[in-house]
């Protein structure tokens, strides 16, 4: 099969075109005939070198998300059969023409949405919920604010949130992303460029913001915890603004806040089995209806991934870049 493998660790160039074999499946996984495959962050993060894949997964064809069709079963895989169109969570191995994944990793084509939309899914979708839902114990009513609010994640939460009870707030670097986030169903995105967020929010919710998914650190950390209300909730899934922040503890304890976070990648597959039964519950019904829709900004063909990377890395695009692979 072809797939798009990281020759060495460095630039988008590192990523070349490669014959490689169809992998074989266990018995709980079904294989995947590709068709689309959603390009994430991490991605970028492990092509750099600094995201290594965790063991027993490809450790060199990037990609955690595709969709398809089923094209052969484990022996003990029940609920999927050859022929289904699936879309999938995967610890590695996206960028080619057919993976494999334990069956409970996959989820049904959304009715009405084509593979690219499916394909840009499941990595996002999976990590907002066990963040905000299970970690973070949102409950509708409550407050939300989403930094990056037009990346991958930031759509996904913007629109799962709002979807579930919740005023949602988020930042993001430019007036274009702002008004998006705000369509999107947030109340006010800030543009964290022109305005403290901090200060606008606190205005808008004088109590304090009650949940925050948070993928930047550093300075903003302090900033994050002045801002959450009591017994609030900070997760942290990323520090892309650094990695060490100064924490005022007492207001930690007087507020009884939650600080913790996490990467969903290595964790175990009943893990993500159960995330993906509390998805279909909750979520898949909303995308089937077209209450939750998916963000794709553009689609490469598979030999372009490098091209797809850089205009990751750009940071221009809101909402998904997608490789689309096979008809
Ligand atoms: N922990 C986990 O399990 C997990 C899983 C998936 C993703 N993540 C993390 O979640 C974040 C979002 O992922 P994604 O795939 O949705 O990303 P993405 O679409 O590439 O979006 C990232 C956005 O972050 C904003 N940003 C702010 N400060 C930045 C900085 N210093 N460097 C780069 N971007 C910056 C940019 O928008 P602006 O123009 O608005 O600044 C950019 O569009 C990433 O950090 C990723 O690593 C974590």
């Amino acid at each position: 099969m072809r797939a798009i493998v990281i020759t060495s660790s460095g630039d988008p160039e590192v990523l070349q075109s490669a014959e490689r074999p169809i992998p074989e499946i266990k018995s709980e996984e079904v294989l995947i005939k590709v068709a689309a495959a959603g390009i994430n962050r991490p991605d970028i993060i492990q092509r750099e070198g600094r995201y290594p894949a965790p063991p027993g997964v490809s450790a060199d064809i990037p990609g955690l998300e595709v969709a398809g069709v089923v094209e052969q079963v484990g022996a003990d895989e029940k609920k999927w059969k050859p022929g289904d169109r699936v879309c999938a969570l995967l610890a590695g191995g996206g960028y080619a023409e057919y993976v494999t994944v334990p069956g409970v990793q996959c989820l049904p084509v959304p009715e009405g949405l084509s593979f690219e939309e499916a394909a840009s899914l499941p990595e996002t979708f999976f990590t907002v919920w066990t963040n905000v839902f299970d970690r973070g114990r949102f409950v509708s009513g409550e407050s939300f604010l989403v930094h990056g609010g037009t990346s991958g994640i930031g759509v996904a939460a913007i629109q799962m949130v709002k979807a579930l009870g919740g005023r949602v707030y988020a930042t993001a670097g430019t007036d274009e992303k702002c008004a998006f986030a705000e369509k999107l169903g947030a109340v006010k995105c800030v543009n964290y460029k022109k305005e403290d967020f901090a200060e606008v929010i606190k205005a808008l919710e004088p109590k304090g913001v009650d949940v925050i998914l948070d993928m930047i650190g550093g300075d903003y950390t302090p900033k994050n915890v002045g801002l959450l209300a009591t017994e609030g909730r900070l997760l942290i899934i990323n520090a892309m603004g650094g990695a060490n922040s100064p924490i005022d503890l007492m207001r930690v304890m007087v507020k009884r806040l939650t600080i913790t976070g996490s990467t969903l990648r290595v964790r175990e597959t009943t893990f993500k089995g159960a995330i993906a039964a509390n998805l279909e519950k909750h979520i898949w019904p909303l995308l089937d209806a077209g209450r939750i829709m998916p963000v794709v900004y553009q689609t490469f063909p598979l030999a372009s991934a490098a091209e797809a990377h850089k205009l990751v890395e750009s940071s221009e695009h809101i909402g998904k870049v997608v490789l689309t692979i096979s008809a």
